[in-house]
C-alpha cells in the first residue's frame, strides 16, 4: 500500500492507486471490508504493549487505515481520520483546537450547522466565536486577540459562494502561530490544494463528492505534522469511528471522483452560463464565471470548479417558487449535494457579522451527471411556471 504523500504521481492517479494493494489480498482489486470490534493477540506482551498495528475495532482496521491512507495522499497531509459525519468532521477539526476561555473566528459564510455548533455548544463550554467577513483576507489580524486559538474558514460558501483568500488568512495566522480549519468539500483537494495553501486542518464532507452516490455519510480531516497528534488524540477520546461498509462505498466512490468532477464542473458552467442570460434571474454566483466577486482569486488558487452553485431570482412570491420547484422533472429536492443527481432548493443565508444582500429568492443548485441539455429543459420549464406564477 503507498504510504500517504509518498507519490509522485498526479492527483487523477492518485486516487486510482492510493490504499490499494491487490496482491496483499489474493489479487483482488479492491481492499476487502473488514467488520471488527474485538482484535485478538497472541500474547499477553502483545496485548500490552500493542506490539500489533490492529487492536480494536474503533481505533484501527485494515479498512479505516486503506482510506485515511488514500485521503491523506490525496491531501498532502501528515495523517487523516474518518468521522461518522461531514459536520462531525468540522466539529472535530475545531474541538481538538480549542479549550475552555478560547476565541474562535468563524467565517460568516459557514455551513449553518457549524455554525449552531459553535453557537450553542461551544458555547456552553466556555469558548466564544466571532464571525468575520469571508472576504476579510489579510484584515483577518485585526480580529485576532490573545487568546484566539484557531480559525475555520470554508470557501467558497456553500450556500453564497464567497471565495476566501486562504493564503492571505492562513500568512496572518502563522504570524501568531494560529492554526486555520477549512472546509474544503466544495473544492476537494483535486480542486484546491488545502494544506498546500496553509492550511493545518483539512476537512472534507465526504457525504458529498468522495462517497458522491447519495447512499453514505461521512467525514474525513487531514492534518500536517504540527496538529497531526491534538487530532488523533481528540478523535480517539471522543471515541469517533466509521461502519465498514460506509468506508467501503466512501473508498469506492473515490477513484472515480476526477472524472465525476470535470463533469460536474462542465455542466454546472452551462447551466450557470444559460441562466445568467434569463430574464427571470437577477444573478448567478459561481466563482468560475468572470465578473462573479470570487473570480480573480479562484482562478489564481483552484484548479477547477464543482457542480454547486446559487442564483439569485428576480423578486417574485414564495408561491411562485413553489410553482418553479415543486414540478421540477430531473431536479430534486433535498439537503444535499455532490451526489450523481441533480438538486435544487431554496436557500437562507443567516449572517451576523456581515449582510448579504438579496431582493430576490436564492436558489441553490447541484448539476448532477445528467445531460445538461436535459437539465437545462427543466429548469426552463420551471422558469415558465414561475413566471406565469407571477
Ligand atoms: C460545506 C459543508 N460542510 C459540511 C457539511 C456537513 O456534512 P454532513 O451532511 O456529511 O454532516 C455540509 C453538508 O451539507 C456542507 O455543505
Amino acid at each position: 500500500m503507498s504510504k500517504p504523500g509518498s507519490s509522485t504521481k498526479r492527483p487523477e492517479t492518485r486516487i486510482v492507486t492510493a490504499g490499494r494493494s491487490p496482491f496483499e489480498h489474493h489479487g483482488l482489486v479492491n481492499p476487502p471490508v473488514y467488520h471488527a470490534s474485538t482484535i485478538l493477540h497472541r500474547t499477553v506482551d502483545a496485548l500490552e504493549n500493542r506490539g500489533q498495528p490492529y487492536t480494536y475495532g474503533r481505533r484501527l482496521t485494515p479498512t479505516i487505515a486503506a482510506l485515511e491512507n488514500a485521503i491523506c495522499d490525496l491531501e498532502g497531509g501528515a495523517g487523516t481520520v474518518l468521522c461518522p459525519s461531514g459536520l462531525q468532521a468540522c466539529t472535530l477539526a475545531i474541538l481538538s483546537l480549542v479549550a475552555s476561555g478560547d476565541h474562535l473566528l468563524v467565517t460568516d459564510s459557514v455551513y449553518g450547522p457549524t455554525r449552531n455548533f459553535c453557537d450553542k455548544t461551544l458555547a456552553r463550554f466556555g469558548v466564544t466565536t466571532t464571525y468575520f467577513d469571508p472576504y476579510a483576507g489579510a484584515g483577518i489580524e485585526k480580529l485576532i486577540r490573545p487568546n484566539t486559538s484557531a480559525i475555520f474558514t470554508e470557501s467558497p460558501g456553500s450556500l453564497t459562494f464567497e471565495v476566501q483568500d486562504i493564503p492571505a488568512i492562513t500568512k496572518a495566522a502563522q504570524a501568531r502561530n494560529i492554526p486555520v480549519i477549512l472546509d474544503n468539500t466544495w473544492a476537494t483537494p483535486l480542486f484546491f490544494d488545502a494544506i498546500g495553501h496553509g492550511a493545518d486542518l483539512s476537512v472534507m464532507a465526504a457525504t458529498k463528492y468522495i462517497v458522491g452516490h447519495s447512499d453514505a455519510m461521512l467525514g474525513t480531516v487531514t492534518a500536517n505534522a504540527k496538529y497531526l497528534k491534538q487530532l488523533r488524540d481528540t478523535h480517539g477520546n471522543l471515541g469517533l469511528c466509521v461502519g465498514p461498509d460506509d468506508i467501503y462505498l466512501g473508498q469506492r466512490g473515490l477513484r472515480t471522483l476526477a472524472v465525476r468532477l470535470k463533469q460536474h464542473q462542465q455542466t454546472a458552467l452551462q447551466l450557470a452560463e444559460w441562466l445568467r442570460a434569463r430574464p427571470e434571474v437577477e444573478r448567478v454566483l459561481h466563482p468560475a464565471l468572470p465578473g462573479d466577486p470570487g473570480h480573480a482569486i479562484w482562478k489564481r488558487d483552484f484548479k477547477g470548479a464543482s457542480g454547486l452553485f446559487a442564483i439569485e431570482l428576480k423578486p417574485c412570491s414564495k408561491a411562485a417558487v413553489g410553482a418553479m420547484l415543486d414540478h421540477m422533472e430531473l431536479f430534486g429536492m433535498g439537503w444535499s449535494w455532490g451526489g450523481y443527481e441533480s438538486l435544487i432548493v431554496p436557500g437562507k443565508p443567516h449572517r451576523t457579522a456581515t449582510s448579504f444582500e438579496h431582493k430576490g429568492p436564492l436558489i441553490r443548485i447541484h448539476a448532477g451527471l445528467e445531460a445538461a441539455e436535459d437539465l437545462i429543459a427543466d429548469l426552463d420549464a420551471g422558469l415558465g411556471r414561475l413566471k406565469k406564477a407571477g
